[in-house]
């Protein structure tokens, strides 16, 4: 089925110069992007995007980390965009995630992994309407 995924190309993504790279791979893939915005999360949409993580040890630093500096966020759509994004992004530890995905070729770090995506399409329906209220 066509679904929608939220995806932030983050922080650490734009610093680095990485963003023209990462849009193009999903963008290859056949994905279409539906929206695209760059901007700086603020702490408290930081705290309802990552509710589930608001109590865990690593959330201050990643709090800071996804606050930094802008980032793109953007809603890609195609037949099961949700998964087809997670597998493209690979493993949450860049040193862990696999070869031939972005974090497995660009990312080096638990925190700073260059992208998230919804993880369910649950999920995505959430942080949808959190991120793009007008869709
Ligand atoms: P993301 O897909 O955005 O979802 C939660 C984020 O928390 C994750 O990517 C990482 O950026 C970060 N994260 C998850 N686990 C850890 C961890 N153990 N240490 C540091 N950061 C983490």
């Amino acid at each position: 089925p066509t679904e929608r995924s939220l995806v932030l190309i983050k922080p650490d993504a734009v610093r680095r110069g990485l963003l023209g790279e990462i849009l193009s791979r999903f963008e290859s893939k056949g994905l279409v992007i539906e929206a695209l915005e760059l901007r700086t999360m603020d702490g408290s949409l930081a705290d309802a995007h990552y509710a589930e993580h608001v109590d865990k040890a690593f959330y201050p630093p990643l709090k800071d980390f996804m606050t930094s500096g802008p980032l793109a966020a953007l809603i890609l759509s195609g037949d099961s965009a949700v998964e087809v994004v997670r597998s493209m992004i690979g493993a949450t530890d860049g040193r862990k995630a696999a070869a031939g995905t972005i974090r497995g070729d660009l990312a080096l770090s638990n925190r700073e992994n260059l992208v998230h995506a919804s993880d369910s399409p649950e999920s995505a329906e959430r942080e949808l309407a959190l991120w793009f209220p007008k869709f």
